[in-house]
């Protein structure tokens, strides 16, 4: 018989409690958190702990940045309707996604030029994540190869979740070596990001002339590539003939840039006429316009992960997604940095799920992107039929604030707070919730 322990019996308490309790007992001491807890507050600490071009590149978006606005703007729109007397004493966060049991209904959504941020910044998040058991979406524009990123995860947890974010090249051999490349590397899923055929109007980094790829920052799944350099040297006589640029301190600075973030040393990158050629390749072959639902079609023969779809806004969309065999899809505006004035992630959502036929949306979980900013918005998603939420800017700027560190408070923060929401709102697991608690206000 086991001895009875007055704590045996004792309910767990949970990721929220526990949170609130770290951080009031350091307050106690005179510690104050570093990276504030509420996203306006992490908003202005990321800004000021970063350089004008990073800033317009992660805070920006598509013209006027209306759809940023809308995407926030429809989770007010919705009011939850707590209930009472429920005991909330133990609360399940977790979800299960292809056969993988998460702890809490969140995924790291795929951020691209990071690097731009802080150096090492997909290490630093995919290590964050992974403390976190959080699943990380490695970006195709990554700052890090993915085999290094992937790496250091296993090193804070064996088997860390990942998953791999493809932008569709026009080089398909290109494409499918990155496909290989995230198999090997223990991704368990592929999302292609269909929104990003061509980049969008984003006037903060227009108005700086400013784009990372251009100074060879979020390049690196490609550098990382032998596939890519075949198409460097093939592309590389037209492209290191062509007009240099005058040497400007910033042309200076933009080769500089290049030199670093390219594999090699610097002195010899800095001398390789082909530093340019690869960024300018890059420039070339990374999105495909043509893009259209014949090549998603090749898609199953060509990986066995499952395969999500992100950008999906309309249903109709949804429903060929759904039509084609895929195992799940991302409704997202991509943080309204593609389309300005476009509907709001959080009210395609409500469409797309009408239109697979609610809950179990054909099979296919449906992971809402785009605008997540507190434990509320992801209890809202999840109640209006959204299998996960990703976590987009907010752990961005927690990179800004304090590195790892501040990924991980951020995420942490999050999950402490969809914890006590769930709990408050008279919620014990996550398959509980539905639209009854909510209200359109
Ligand atoms: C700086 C930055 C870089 C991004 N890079 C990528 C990318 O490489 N691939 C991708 O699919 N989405 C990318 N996104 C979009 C995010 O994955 C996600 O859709 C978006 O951040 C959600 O909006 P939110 O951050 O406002 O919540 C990027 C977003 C930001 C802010």
């Amino acid at each position: 018989m086991p001895v009875a322990s007055p704590f045996v019996s004792e309910p767990a308490v949970g990721p929220g409690r526990d949170r609130q309790n770290a951080v009031y007992r350091a307050g106690a001491l005179g510690r104050r958190p570093r990276v504030p807890t509420d996203p306006e507050g992490l908003e202005r600490a990321a800004r000021r702990a970063t350089s004008k071009d990073a800033w317009a590149y992660v805070a920006g978006g598509a013209g006027a940045g209306a759809t940023m606005r809308a995407n926030r703007a429809a989770f007010d729109r919705w009011a939850l309707v707590p209930r009472m007397l429920r005991d909330v004493s133990a609360r399940d966060r977790s979800v299960s996604l292809f056969g993988r049991t998460l702890p809490t209904p969140l995924l790291v959504a795929p951020i691209g030029a990071a690097g731009l941020v802080r150096p090492g910044a997909d290490v630093l998040i995919g290590r964050a994540s992974a403390a976190v058991g959080v699943p990380y979406i490695l970006s195709s524009q990554g700052s890090s190869p993915m085999e290094e990123t992937v790496a250091a995860m296993e090193g804070v947890l064996a088997g860390a979740p990942r998953w791999y974010q493809l932008y569709w090249s026009t080089d398909e051999t290109l494409v499918d070596s990155f496909i290989r490349r995230a198999e090997a590397a223990g991704a368990e899923a592929l999302v292609v990001t269909l929104d990003t055929t061509m980049l969008g109007w984003r006037p903060q980094d227009l108005n700086r002339g400013s784009l990372p790829f251009a100074r060879g920052i979020g390049i690196a799944q490609y550098t990382s590539d032998q596939r890519f350099w075949e198409l460097v040297h093939e592309r590389s006589g037209p492209a290191g003939r062509g007009p240099r640029p005058r040497p400007t301190a910033g042309a200076v600075r933009t080769l500089a840039s290049m030199a670093r973030e390219l594999p090699g040393g610097f002195v010899a990158n800095a001398r390789a006429p082909l530093t340019r050629a690869a960024v300018e390749t890059f420039l070339a072959i990374y999105s495909k316009p043509s893009l259209s639902w014949a090549d998603l079609a090749t898609l199953r023969a060509r990986t066995r992960l499952p395969v999500l779809l992100k950008g999906i806004l309309h249903p109709d969309d949804a429903l060929r997604a759904a039509d084609l065999g895929v195992d799940g899809i991302l409704v997202s505006n991509h943080g309204g940095r593609q389309v300005d004035g476009a509907v709001a992630a959080l009210d395609a959502l409500v469409d797309v799920v009408a239109a697979l036929g609610g809950a179990d949306h054909r099979g296919m979980p449906v992971v809402l992107d785009s605008g997540v900013r507190s434990g509320a918005d992801v209890v809202k998603a999840l109640a209006l039929g959204a299998a996960a939420v990703t976590v987009g800017r907010p752990h961005v700027y927690g990179l800004a604030v304090d590195g790892e560190a501040g990924v991980r408070a951020v995420l942490e923060n999050l999950v402490a707070e969809v914890d006590l929401t769930l709990g408050l709102c008279g919620v014990s697991t996550v398959s509980d919730l539905g639209p009854e608690l909510l209200r359109r206000v």
